[in-house]
């Protein structure tokens, strides 16, 4: 057994994950209330799929956040996915940070509605969207530690040909709201998924009138010190990935 695919130490914890989900019902089921958007033009309602006994492509929306901003994002991508008709469970990252560093850090408490993701569970996505606050300009260790233990799937082809996509948010208008997408680029390379862009299908990304995250590359939000919040127009956009990646992963799991 290679080192790639041999992870003692991690062991125990997985299976406590395992059974934390295992017991966590779907996005869709134990949240649904959360992320209810009227708004949203549902293709999930016109194509019928609830009274279809055809199953639907699943899309997970796994996230970091440390603050809040990226868990606001994932709540809209979590409903554009839904409003394409695709089945959508969301996931948080594990965090690898002390608690006592975390309080020093300020982070906000994490949310104990949304289950851990473990790696095993990826193959099991027809599609993966990741929410990742940026660090230096690319993703935080939390997110890389994940990405560290795909190595079993990068051997198996476990997430080949799947869809995979970001959406981000930084500190700053130049602090990463391009590299933080391009940087993981990599990864998904060499576990051979498709990145799927949000390009500007969404024409609110090319409004200069006012300051907004985002760019070809995903959905993004800025969050200054911490004290602002995702806009209306970030929120918007998050939708609009959302839904297109669902439409991508449709066409790819048929
Ligand atoms: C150690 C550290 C490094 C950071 N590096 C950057 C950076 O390179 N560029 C930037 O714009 N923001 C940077 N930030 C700000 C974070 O991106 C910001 O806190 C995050 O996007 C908020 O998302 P969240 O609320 O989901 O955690 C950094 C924050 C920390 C704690």
């Amino acid at each position: 057994m290679s080192s790639y695919q041999s992870q003692p130490g991690c062991r125990d914890e997985q299976q406590r994950q395992q059974q934390q989900q295992a017991a966590s019902l779907s996005y869709t089921q134990n949240a649904a209330a959360a992320s209810h958007h009227p708004s949203i033009s549902s293709e999930a309602a016109s194509s019928g799929h609830h009274r279809s006994s055809k199953k639907r492509p699943v899309v997970f929306v796994v996230y970091y956040s440390m603050y809040g901003h990226i868990e606001r994002m994932a709540k809209e991508v979590v409903a554009g996915v839904e409003a394409s008709g695709c089945e959508c469970r969301l996931f948080q990252i594990a965090e690898t940070l002390p608690s006592e560093v975390l309080s020093k850090m300020h982070a906000k408490e994490k949310n104990s509605q949304v289950p851990i993701i473990s790696v095993d569970q990826l193959p099991e996505a027809d599609g993966i969207l990741f929410g990742i606050p940026t660090r230096f300009g690319s993703a935080p260790t939390q997110v890389r530690a994940l990405f560290d233990q795909c190595g079993r799937h990068w051997m198996s082809d476990a997430l080949f040909g799947k869809p995979v996509g970001i959406f981000f948010s930084t500190g700053s208008l130049g602090g990463g709201q391009e590299t933080t997408a391009l940087t993981c680029v990599t990864f998904f390379s060499h576990l051979g998924m498709i990145f799927v862009p949000l390009g500007y299908k969404d024409k609110s990304l090319q409004n200069i009138d006012e300051v907004h995250g985002g760019s070809a590359y995903g959905a993004g939000t800025l969050a200054g010190d911490g004290s602002r919040q995702p806009s209306a127009l970030e929120l918007k956009v998050a939708q609009t990935q959302g839904r297109q990646f669902g439409k991508v992963v449709k066409k790819l799991a048929r």
